[in-house]
């Protein structure tokens, strides 16, 4: 019996919330181990603390020796051969690979950085891991996957030991996350322990050797042998997993265009954004935008709902141009937006729930320039118990919600109201729990099965194939290619839509 490349056990608590209650985990050499859990079990903290970014309160660590987790530090831990790749790359945008890679760890010669051997010791690195990749580009140019897989080059170049990646492939297209497992592979089969944090379980299943699950801040099962998905999902929730999500009824041939895109431009405040697209989605129908972040999706969708302008082109809800309309009027005629930045556009975070609940309907609880506390309270109440907030307390400040729980007030106050014609949803599940997302895509589904037309923005393809009609993919700012039907169902639905993700003709 080998001692493990990583043995860990920790504790931690910030205030009132446990992240960590004797979290344990051990990592073999050689493989590939998954740490799953749920949003807040405990992952990050956990990996926070093996590479020194985090204090435990209690525990214990061994990197091929004990660890003495007080002196415990990032420098510490690097010399043991510890290393960690970021979800939101840390390179310099504006430096070359060769540069990023030495910063902090210049090569010197004859008392000059020798940026050669920078380079040198770069690709090398990379080769190692089976990838080959350009020195002298400057990190800004590269696509995010491209970033990623140099970073972790940089990364898995001083790591021998293990190598952590926390939800590294969140912002990634379906060919970019195979590359970089190749290269998780690789690093292992080298004889380096990998952590892969996520809780995506396709990627378990394609990746992990073994595979320990956190809920609530404790080890609730390790595998090291085979196991399903169903197992691992269901000790990730502690019960059974909900239903998979299921698609509206297709609507009828000539449905009413609920809302229409016209050739919309949308600039982004730093060049890029929408360049030209045209999407008419009829209403009873779900039409998904799939893409890597970062290629119009957001501004496109900030253009519909009114918080950004429209450059070029039109937008109309249910037949009324709403192009140069504010967001109150949008929502009059039947609009409604779950917003990709909550904190930022969906609820004020301050106020009361009750409160935000108002702001987002004061047709229904205005009586003139005042507004009628009791609708406020009758309305808040009955929304909190239908969609499961927690707490249940209108009075409860709305930024003290897990963001789970303001992710479900805001669907409940925008999806779960009369004259309900559009509804513009962007990572509408992300950052959410398995539970209240298998509600949240319920919910699409139901006010599209009720006539209302859906745009569904997301990054995760499992999503839109499961509840879309139809999907279209936006790259560079336009839109790609799209899938409908049958091709959409067909099997190699992800791939044809992952190559156009990256600007490839599949
Ligand atoms: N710096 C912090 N301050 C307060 N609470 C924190 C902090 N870091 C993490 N937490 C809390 O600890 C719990 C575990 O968080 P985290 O380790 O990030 O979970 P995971 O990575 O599994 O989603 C969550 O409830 C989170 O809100
Ligand atoms: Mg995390």
């Amino acid at each position: 019996m080998t001692a493990p490349a990583m043995r860990v056990r920790a504790s931690r608590r910030f205030g009132d919330c446990v992240a960590l209650a004797d979290a344990a985990l051990e990592v073999a050499a050689g493989t590939v181990h998954a740490l799953c859990g749920e949003n807040g079990a405990g992952k990050s903290t956990l990996m926070r603390v093996v590479y020194g970014l985090e204090r435990a309160d209690r525990g214990e660590l061994e990197l091929g020796e004990r660890i003495d987790l007080a002196r415990h530090g990032v420098a510490q831990a690097q010399a043991r051969g510890v290393g960690m790749v970021h979800q939101h790359g840390m390179l310099v945008p504006t430096l070359t690979l060769a540069d990023n890679a030495a910063l902090g760890h210049e090569p010197v010669r004859g008392g000059r950085y020798d940026r050669a051997a920078a380079a040198r010791a770069l690709v090398a690195a990379a080769a190692r891991l089976g990838q080959r990749l350009d020195p002298d580009a400057l990190a800004g140019d590269l696509t995010v996957g491209e970033q990623q897989r140099a970073e972790l080059a940089m990364v898995a170049a001083r790591a021998t030991r293990l190598l952590i990646l926390d939800e590294p492939t969140a912002l990634l297209a379906p060919r970019e996350v195979d590359a970089l497992f190749a290269m998780v592979r690789a690093f292992a089969d080298g004889g380096g322990a990998v952590v892969l944090v996520t809780h995506k379980l396709d990627e378990v299943m394609a990746v992990a050797d073994e595979v320990t699950v956190l809920r609530a801040g404790r080890t609730v099962a390790s595998w090291s042998a085979e196991v399903t998905a169903a197992e691992i999902a269901r000790a990730m929730i502690g019960g059974e997993p909900p239903p998979p999500a299921t698609r509206a009824p297709t609507p009828a041939a000539d449905a009413a265009i609920a809302l229409a895109i016209e050739g919309v431009a949308a600039p982004g405040p730093r060049g890029g954004g929408a360049v030209d697209v045209t999407l008419r989605v009829a209403a009873g129908e779900v039409v998904g935008v799939a893409g890597v972040e970062g290629n119009g999706q957001r501004e496109l969708a900030l253009a519909v709902a009114g918080l950004a302008p429209v450059a070029r082109g039109a937008v109309a809800v249910g037949g009324v141009d709403v192009t140069r309309a504010t967001v109150a009027a949008r929502r009059a005629l039947g609009l409604a937006h779950v917003p990709e930045d909550r904190h930022l556009h969906g609820l004020v975070q301050g106020a009361s729930v009750a409160d935000n609940v108002a702001l987002g309907r004061l047709a229904e609880v205005g009586r003139g320039p005042l507004i009628d506390r009791a609708a406020v309270a009758t309305l808040t109440t009955q929304l909190l118990a239908a969609h499961d907030v927690r707490p249940a307390d209108p009075a409860a400040r709305a930024g003290a919600l897990s963001g789970g729980n303001q992710q479900k007030l805001v669907v409940a106050r925008e999806l779960d109201r009369p004259g309900l014609r559009a509804v513009l949803a962007v990572h509408p599940t992300r950052g959410v729990d398995l539970a209240a997302s298998a509600r949240i895509h319920a919910r699409l589904r139901d006010v599209a099965a009720a006539g209302a037309a859906v745009l569904l923005i997301a990054a995760d393809l499992d999503e839109l194939l499961a509840l879309c009609h139809r999907v279209v993919v936006m790259h560079r700012g336009a839109l790609a290619g799209e899938l409908a039907g049958a091709a959409l169902a067909a099997p190699d639905a992800r791939a044809r839509l992952g190559a156009w993700m990256v600007g490839a003709t599949p």
